[in-house]
């Protein structure tokens, strides 16, 4: 039974990130550690697609990373906020041929099987239909077309979502998926050779606004449907910071990211599908 606590707003993602635009590259420095990982799999992956979307492409590091690689390949960085698409415009090379798409992922307003890779880095947890999405991807993919993704697993913020929850009962952190979830999602949808995996990232604040100011530049901030309303005052943000505090005997203000991977096929109508395969790393930073 879905929790509705949980729904995540579109109208608001859409205007947190659009006002998020230009603060968003400063403090992005883990999407960017992600995404130059994601895109390094294409040194191994032999693929000439025609036709590449960068989905909630953001600011565009990703298409770029992507542009730089298949210089032949047509590519469409889509967003839901036109606030991000103006910003990655602006960062667009005079010569480029990267076109822009203010779109959601929910609904993409692109042909069936008229692309050949889907890319898309920290997005999907903004996207309150998952299976929605997946079955989007699946429509657009060509036949052997390729989705490979980063998302957020259920341990991200658990620190934040601890500490609030001895201030009040309200929902202050998303829900995230966890990798299995994401392998049976890929399967269920009929992608092929699914694979997941993982990363885990520490990361350390000088105190617990240091963490929210940075949440707030990259536009992630509370947008469920059950959050606290009204402003926040200075009692609730010190006894945020003491449960905080509280959790680590140094009194550290440390921030677990957890970064779950998909990468599947659709398929070319000749391989059958395969069971999903995991793997584990573990990073800290
Ligand atoms: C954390 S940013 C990631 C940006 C970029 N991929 C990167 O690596 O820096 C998430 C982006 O997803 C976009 N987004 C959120 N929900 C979306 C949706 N349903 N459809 C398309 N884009 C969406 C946001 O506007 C935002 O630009």
């Amino acid at each position: 039974m879905p929790d509705n606590r949980y729904q995540l707003q579109r109208q608001r993602v859409r205007a947190n990130f659009g006002r998020a635009a230009g603060s968003y590259d400063a403090v992005a420095q883990l999407q960017r550690e992600v995404a130059d990982r994601m895109l390094e799999q294409f040194q191994y992956e032999r693929i000439t697609p025609q036709r590449i979307v960068d989905v909630g492409a953001g600011t565009g590091y990703c298409t770029r990373g992507l542009e730089a690689r298949f210089k032949k390949s047509e590519i469409i960085a889509l967003d839901l906020a036109e606030g991000m698409l103006q910003q990655a415009r602006r960062e667009k090379k005079w010569l480029s041929k990267q076109r822009f798409l203010c779109a959601d992922a929910q609904q993409l307003p692109l042909a069936n099987e008229s692309v050949d890779l889907i890319f898309s880095n920290f997005t999907l947890q903004w996207c309150q239909d998952l299976q929605g999405v997946l079955d989007e991807f699946r429509r657009v993919l060509r036949p052997g077309g390729l989705l490979t993704f980063s998302t957020l697993g259920v341990d991200t913020l658990h620190e934040l979502r601890e500490s609030w929850s001895k201030v009040d009962d309200k929902v202050h952190v998303n829900q995230f998926m966890d990798l299995q979830q994401a392998g049976d999602l890929l399967y269920q949808q009929g992608f092929i050779e699914p694979v997941t995996s993982v990363d885990r990232f520490t990361l350390t604040y000088p105190d617990v606004m240091a963490l929210m100011r940075d949440l707030k530049g990259l536009g992630a901030t509370n947008v469920n449907a059950g959050r606290r309303s009204g402003l926040m005052g200075r009692a609730v943000l010190q006894q945020l910071e003491q449960n905080y505090l509280a959790r680590d005997p140094q009194g550290r203000v440390e921030a677990s990211w957890e970064v779950v991977y998909g990468h599947a096929w659709k398929s070319d109508g000749f391989s059958e599908p395969q069971a999903f395969s995991l793997s584990l790393k573990d990073f800290n930073t």
